[in-house]
């Protein structure tokens, strides 16, 4: 059980540097490189994938244009478009994430969309697979236009369920909401109240996503703030479990746990599922002076260092998610999927600059310091995606 706002803070700070490196390197070592007894490791034994971890690393300045702006990319959400909502400085899109041993290449973007020509990509989860697709967008859009194709797919009219295609390259990409990834039922029927209690059915995946994903080549999950509301947790049709219920405010992540186990062993036993997977770690939110609904602010112009990362209010329950994600993600590899972790995590956490705060449209005093802007940090999510897909191409091919 954890509760927020009782952890002293900076206790968290060197548990999280810690915890955060050691557990990975054997995953990375896994996923990001051959056997040892395969004779293909001197493909990929380039300076850039070297025994790297990608994601141990530092902002550094870029001072060099974004890859785009709100300008020249109209798929920008008025919800994460940060400079047209009048946000006044820049620093934050001159930085760009430097892992301590190799360099993160740039997006190209040719070269992704080579890779997926064909192909399909899924972003399964909640708003933030929606921020992370709406960066990959923008940035395909630097060569090649997307079309929004949501009317062939669904009626269902929402920002939150949308399919694209770019036509030159025969590629397909979704977004299936799916905020808890297991099957749920809010009380409110809009699904979208805070407050509202809901119920999960732990040992249920959600259909939203299990029943459309069989023939995509690639999902992407990202999910997490919403197990931060009211919920009762189901198994079997029974009751075993609540947070934040009877009056009591504490978390109980034993159903983000199990929401996270039953996901990926749905995901495994989808028949003719032959796709890669990867899971993008918790992306944190650093409202500071309140919570988002007290007049919780991030007016922050620069990133934490590397020092100060970890030294905000959710630190503890990030560490804590976290922990149990990298958990359920290697339990999943070893039961054999094709799966990367795309650990946003560290980086994440440092960004405090990075979000809309109250350049947004609506309520000016609740402000968005869970999203990211666009452009912005978020674009570094696919600069991770197109590394580690290259990687497990190779691999994979290195091994048929
Ligand atoms: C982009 O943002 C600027 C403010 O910096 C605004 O004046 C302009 O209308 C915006 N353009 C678009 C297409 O959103
Ligand atoms: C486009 O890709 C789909 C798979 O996503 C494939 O079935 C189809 O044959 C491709 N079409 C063309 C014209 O290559
Ligand atoms: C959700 O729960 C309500 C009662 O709480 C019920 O009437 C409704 O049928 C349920 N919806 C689904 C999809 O299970
Ligand atoms: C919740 O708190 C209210 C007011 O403090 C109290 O009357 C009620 O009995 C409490 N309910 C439970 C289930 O503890
Ligand atoms: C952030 O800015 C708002 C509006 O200017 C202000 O009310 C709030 O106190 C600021 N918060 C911090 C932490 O500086």
């Amino acid at each position: 059980m954890y509760t927020s706002g009782n952890i002293p803070k900076g206790a968290f700070l060197l548990p999280l540097t810690l915890f955060l490196i050691v557990p990975l390197l054997p995953l990375l070592r896994n996923f990001m490189q051959p056997s040892p007894n395969t004779d293909a490791s001197s493909n990929l034994e380039t300076k850039e994938t070297k025994k790297c971890n990608i994601f141990s690393g530092n902002w550094v300045p870029y001072p060099q244009q974004p890859y785009y702006s709100n300008q020249t990319c109209p798929f920008i959400l008025d919800q994460l478009n940060c400079i047209k909502n009048g946000r006044p400085d820049r620093d934050f899109l001159k930085l760009r994430w430097k892992p301590h041993d190799c360099e993160l290449p740039l997006f190209d973007a040719t070269q992704f969309l080579e890779l997926v020509r064909g192909k399909s990509i899924a972003f399964v989860g909640d708003s933030m697979g929606r921020n992370q697709l709406e960066s990959l967008l923008c940035l395909i859009n630097t060569v090649a236009r997307p079309e929004d194709i949501t009317a062939k797919h669904t009626s269902y009219d929402d920002i939150f369920f949308r399919w694209w295609f770019v036509a030159d390259y025969n590629f397909t990409v979704t977004t299936l909401w799916s905020p808890f990834l297991v099957k749920f039922n809010d009380s409110d029927p809009s699904g979208r109240a805070y407050y509202s209690a809901t119920k999960l059915y732990l040992d249920e995946a959600d259909e939203a996503w299990s029943s459309k994903i069989k023939n995509f080549d690639y999902v992407v999950f990202s999910t997490g703030q919403w197990f931060f509301r009211p919920l009762t947790f189901y198994e079997r049709g029974q009751v075993v479990g609540c947070q934040k219920c009877q009056n009591s405010t504490e978390l109980n992540f034993y159903g983000y746990k199990k929401a996270f186990q039953t996901a990926f062993r749905t995901l495994r036993n989808v028949e003719g599922f032959k796709g890669v997977a990867f899971l993008v770690s918790h992306s944190p939110e650093h409202f500071e002076n309140g919570a988002w609904n007290e007049g919780g602010s991030c007016n922050r112009t620069k990133p934490f260092s590397l020092e100060e990362r970890g030294v905000y209010e959710s630190g503890d329950i990030v560490k804590a998610l976290h922990e149990i994600q990298v958990e359920e993600f290697n339990a999943a590899r070893e039961n054999g999927l094709r799966f990367g972790l795309i650990d946003v995590t560290d980086a994440m956490a440092m960004r405090a600059d990075g979000h809309p705060s109250r350049f947004k449209p609506g309520n000016k005093n609740v402000n968005d310091c869970v999203h990211w802007c666009l452009p912005g940090a978020v674009d570094t999510w696919n600069e991770f995606l197109l590394y580690l897909m290259k990687l497990e191409g190779q691999k994979h091919n290195n091994m048929l």
